[in-house]
């Protein structure tokens, strides 16, 4: 298969790219290769697949739709795994007009081109981010998220609704995936895994937003893509999937653990929570496992060990 990755130079669009064309598929990256986090480092992330003949990049932005509809001119895609996007949630307070344009706008191009070129399947990344402050946990795909809590999760919602409307006028089928806290080896440097990774490894202080009793879902990399992967391959017209682990981890015991791996005590300092952070979040996976044959393996202990090892051996490039 011919698929377009769009954000294929992030730290789960190249991960996706990397399972894609181990399989034997052809991949065609859309990167913009922005400062959101150090270009650098996409730039590693691609550098792995410049010698492969099935690879492809085009850099420029999903926002630009002439740009992005003469990709689709020249090469022929039959899927889609759109993974662009303006991916945090306290930066997306600052600047909201960044986070409708790319997030909105580029999928809504996306979208749009998808159903003009005849693409099979659309697998569209939403968030977790969606679920808000639901107090109602695990966090289901049938349940009403209608109170998203940052422009970044508004925009994720507004994603969704725009690739319901496009199955729905065009029968393009559109697989929504919810993915919750992703880490691993190559995790995205803005986010807590990672920050707290290099903050005790250097010895500096750790910012913890509340008392350290909120719970994350953590997600390791190769578990999502699997996840990804299945919702590329399944041919299901509109759904929504959860793609986490269903096992909460409080901050407190994600810390010690990452003291326990290092060797080394944490600094901690706290602050009150966050605008915009959530209390929880806990995926109920019951549909994925049921429709995509999701079944993620990798434990936060078994998780964090990996993602460690790899931070020792480049840690120097951040
Ligand atoms: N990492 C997580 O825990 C997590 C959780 C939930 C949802 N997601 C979603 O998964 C997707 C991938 O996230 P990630 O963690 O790999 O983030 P990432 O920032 O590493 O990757 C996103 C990539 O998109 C590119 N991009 C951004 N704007 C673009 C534009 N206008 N045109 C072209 N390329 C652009 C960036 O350069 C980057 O390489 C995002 O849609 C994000 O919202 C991630």
């Amino acid at each position: 298969m011919k698929i377009l990755v769009t954000g294929g130079a992030g730290f789960i669009g190249s991960n996706v790219t990397k399972k894609l064309l181990e399989r034997g598929d052809i991949v065609v990256c859309v990167d913009e290769f922005n400062d959101y986090y150090s270009p650098k480092i996409k730039e590693l992330n691609v550098a792995q697949f410049e010698n492969d003949p099935n690879f492809t990049l085009h850099r420029g932005s999903i926002t630009d739709f002439d740009f992005l509809k003469t990709v689709f001119e020249k090469e022929g895609i039959q899927r889609v795994v759109h993974a662009a996007a303006r991916a945090g949630v306290r930066p997306s307070i600052e600047n909201p007009f960044i986070y409708e344009d790319t997030n909105v706008k580029g999928t809504l191009n996306l979208l749009h081109l998808s159903k003009e070129f005849g693409i099979e399947n659309f697998v569209l990344f939403s968030s977790s981010s969606v679920y808000g402050n639901s107090s109602k946990v695990p966090f289901s795909e049938s349940d009403p998220v209608d109170n998203p809590i940052s422009p970044y999760a508004a925009t994720k919602k507004a994603t969704e609704l725009l690739g319901y409307t496009y199955h729905h006028l065009y029968k393009l089928n559109v697989n929504v995936v919810r993915p919750f806290t992703v880490y691993g080896p190559g995790g995205r440097p803005d986010m807590f895994p990672f920050l707290c990774t290099k903050l005790i490894d250097e010895g500096a202080e750790v910012k913890r937003f509340g008392d350290g009793s909120t719970q994350r879902d953590y997600t390791f990399i190769d578990d999502l893509v699997d996840g990804v992967v299945a919702a590329l391959d399944n041919i299901l017209g509109y759904e929504i999937f959860n793609l986490g682990n269903s096992s909460t981890v409080e901050l407190n015991y994600f810390i010690a653990t990452v003291e326990k791996i290092l060797g080394k005590k944490a600094c901690v300092k706290e602050f009150p929570m966050q605008p915009g952070d959530v209390r929880i979040t806990n995926a109920d996976l019951t549909k994925s496992r049921k429709l995509l044959g999701y079944d993620p393996k990798v434990k936060i202990e078994e998780g964090m060990e990996r993602f460690i090892a790899w931070y020792q051996e480049n840690k120097q490039l951040y």
